[in-house]
């Protein structure tokens, strides 16, 4: 298999109007998860985020939806200790997982989001795409490697989004984009369009808007 990664491409109007009304309609708080029995009925597509600690999964979520605190975002690593599902309006949910590779965190606690982040990776029937956050100034870490591998084990499409773009400078970004695609071209769950964003300056957040609005 020949996989050629690319960026994902700038979305054509009719496209980019699909993400823009998304998420101009009300997008909700519905609760947040510590069990896979607390999840909310799948009857619906869903979307996730996931991604190490600090990455910025809260904060893309805000900028997303134009919200400031809809997905709480901070300077602790380790904040979002839920699995908090969002609703939006006649569209998927949108989930904020935990963050993974918090060394700080103590070891029981780490290990039960551990499972259930891999229940939940691998065992949601209307989950049609994760998003992987990688730190646009880290690249792709060993425990990123993990939940790639748990994704091509659950047969969940996962799309990479580099983020925090602002924080790097253009040579930066290009060996960052090389050094991420060389990594997901080894999983076979990967879609093969990496999205560059900052939820800062509001860079790629279209993009990812018009690819959620479009998922069938
Ligand atoms: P956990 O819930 O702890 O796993 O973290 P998270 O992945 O939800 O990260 P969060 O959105 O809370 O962001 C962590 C920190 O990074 C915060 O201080 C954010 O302000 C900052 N941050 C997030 N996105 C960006 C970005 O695009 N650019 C810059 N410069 N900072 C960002
Ligand atoms: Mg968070």
């Amino acid at each position: 298999m020949d996989m050629k990664f690319t960026l994902a491409p700038e979305p054509d109007d009719a496209s980019r109007e699909k993400g823009r009304l998304l998420f101009a309609a009300p997008v909700e708080f519905l609760k947040g998860v510590v069990a896979m029995n607390g999840m909310p009925p799948a009857d619906r597509l869903e979307v996730c985020f996931a991604g190490r600690s600090n990455v910025g999964k809260s904060s893309l979520i805000n900028a997303l939806t134009n919200r400031k605190n809809l997905a709480r975002a901070s300077n602790t690593p380790g904040r979002t200790q839920e699995i908090n599902f969002f609703t939006t309006t006649d569209g998927p949910y949108l989930v904020d997982l935990p963050g993974y590779g918090y060394a700080e965190a103590p070891v029981p606690v780490v290990r039960k989001w551990q499972e259930l982040l891999k229940a939940y990776l691998s065992g949601r029937v209307n989950l049609r795409r994760v998003f992987v956050l990688i730190d646009a100034r880290h690249g792709v870490k060993a425990v990123d490697e993990e939940i790639l591998k748990l994704l091509d084990r659950s047969a969940v499409t996962f799309q990479a989004v580099l983020t925090k773009a602002d924080k790097i400078s253009k040579t930066e970004r290009e060996k960052v984009i090389a050094q991420v695609m060389a990594a997901l071209a080894k999983h076979p769950a990967s879609h093969p369009e990496l999205v560059v964003t900052s939820s800062e300056k509001g860079e790629g957040v279209e993009i990812l808007r018009t690819i959620i609005a479009t998922l069938e």
